[in-house]
């Protein structure tokens, strides 16, 4: 595989977002990878510390997902979703409802997170016209990344992704964005969130509120370099959005599926938006595969809109909602849902907590798994069903991953 890589000369596959001249001269092929490992065409070995592109948390390669996708492929590989459908994209759409935020039910499959923001776009524009209303600005940020097709070229605040594509959508403004330098080395959420938020306020204001149609923003800017929202600041934009009618969406593409420690940001910052974008990881960077959700009342404004047995959304992709990748959603959920003995996981600083499910009265779960643990070779103290993890200072990271794997491993093995 090595040398048949090296001796192509890699000039027909002109390569997204990269130097491609450069590349071409140097090239970094990947020609395997597994778990946290991925192998180069030299037989290096590389540890993945992006997840791929941020789609991949629970490693490459996962067997379950390969072998739901497998199974999944030699049943069905294809079927129209216009019209049609198979059981695997209702079941999917069902599961990452289970996720969002109670009110938001309807999902709207696509195979990108740059398509998930067009048919957002789109979606917002057939609720006001559903209502009635013309609303005909967007609100977007400065260092704003929405992906690459026109409505998220059109909504970005990054500026060498949109300097050679001077035809874009019309009527989009940028609100400042939220590093503004003070916040150099703060941890966590800096403070001036309401300030900032506060730029809506005045789109709203100078151009009327009712003539905006949404407010797009990553809850935690991604590709611009992981900025933290400030204190307020989301929930600001809530409170404007409510007061003007204005859509609040949130990008969840880099955030959704568990990155901020809960499914959402939405739930993390506990802010609700009405339309939620997603990917990546909703298929383990396994397969193509995006998704927009919606509150329940701009689904069925959009499709009460047009007359019975008429298409009520005029959109869609060949691909939108494949088997494949919707075998690979369902498995990669699966992996991703907490294990069902573990009731909370809390810590700090070099302390932590697994408080697992009482097992008829509490305690006995406990007291029988930390004799497990002993067996499997892992200390760890047990005070009911809660286990405390209190590794020494002079523990290494291989320490602290043995302690877990052991940990994990074991609940598996005998957890039930
Ligand atoms: C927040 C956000 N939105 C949209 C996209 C575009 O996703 P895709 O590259 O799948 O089109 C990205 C990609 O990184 C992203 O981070």
């Amino acid at each position: 595989m090595a040398n048949n890589i090296i001796k192509n000369s890699l000039e027909n596959h002109w390569m997204p977002f990269t130097d491609n001249r450069g590349f071409k001269i140097d090239p970094r092929l990947i020609t395997e990878a597994s778990g946290v490992y991925m192998t180069s065409h030299k037989n290096t070995k590389i540890i993945d510390g992006s997840s791929g592109l941020f789609c991949s948390p629970a490693g490459h390669c996962h067997p379950k997902i390969i072998e739901a996708v497998h199974n999944q492929l030699k049943k069905n590989t294809y079927t129209s979703p216009f019209g049609m459908g198979h059981p695997a994209s209702f079941e999917l759409a069902d599961k990452v409802s289970e996720l969002t935020p109670e009110e938001m039910n309807h999902v709207f499959f696509v195979n990108s997170g740059s398509e998930a923001i067009d048919t957002a776009l789109k979606i917002i524009m057939s609720y006001n016209s559903a209502t009635g209303q013309n609303r005909h600005r967007f609100v977007s940020r400065e260092r704003a990344y929405h992906g690459v097709n026109i409505g998220g070229v059109s909504l970005s605040g990054m500026v060498n992704n949109r300097r050679t594509f001077p035809v874009v959508m019309p009527n989009v403004v940028l609100m400042r964005h939220t590093w503004t330098g003070e916040e150099l080395k703060v941890k966590g959420q800096p403070k001036n969130g309401v300030e900032l938020a506060n730029d809506l306020e005045r789109f709203a204001q100078a151009y009327g509120g009712n003539t905006i149609a949404a407010c797009f923003v990553e809850p935690v800017a991604g590709s611009t370099g992981t900025l933290v929202p400030p204190e307020g600041y989301l929930e600001r934009l809530r409170e404007i959005c409510d007061e003007h009618g204005i859509l609040l969406v949130f990008d969840e593409v880099i955030t959704g599926f568990g990155r901020m420690g809960t499914p959402f940001a939405s739930q993390k910052f506990d802010v609700t938006p009405d339309i939620m974008t997603m990917a990546k990881a909703i298929t383990n960077g396994s397969m193509p595969m995006g998704a927009v959700c919606v509150k329940d009342h701009i689904y069925e404004t959009v499709t009460d809109n047009s007359n019975p047995d008429t298409i009520e959304f005029f959109h869609g992709y060949t691909y939108s909602g494949h088997p494949g990748s919707c075998a690979a959603g369902l498995a990669s959920l699966e992996i991703y849902e907490d294990h069902p003995l573990v009731k909370d996981v809390r810590g700090i600083g070099m302390m932590g907590g697994v408080e697992l499910h009482a097992d008829g009265h509490p305690g006995k779960r406990g007291t029988k798994f930390q004799k497990e643990l002993f067996w499997e070779g892992l200390h760890v103290k047990f005070t009911g069903d809660s286990g405390i993890v209190a590794p020494m200072f002079i523990s290494e990271h291989k320490h602290i991953d043995e302690i877990i794997e052991k940990f994990r491993s074991t609940l598996n093995k005998h957890g039930n």
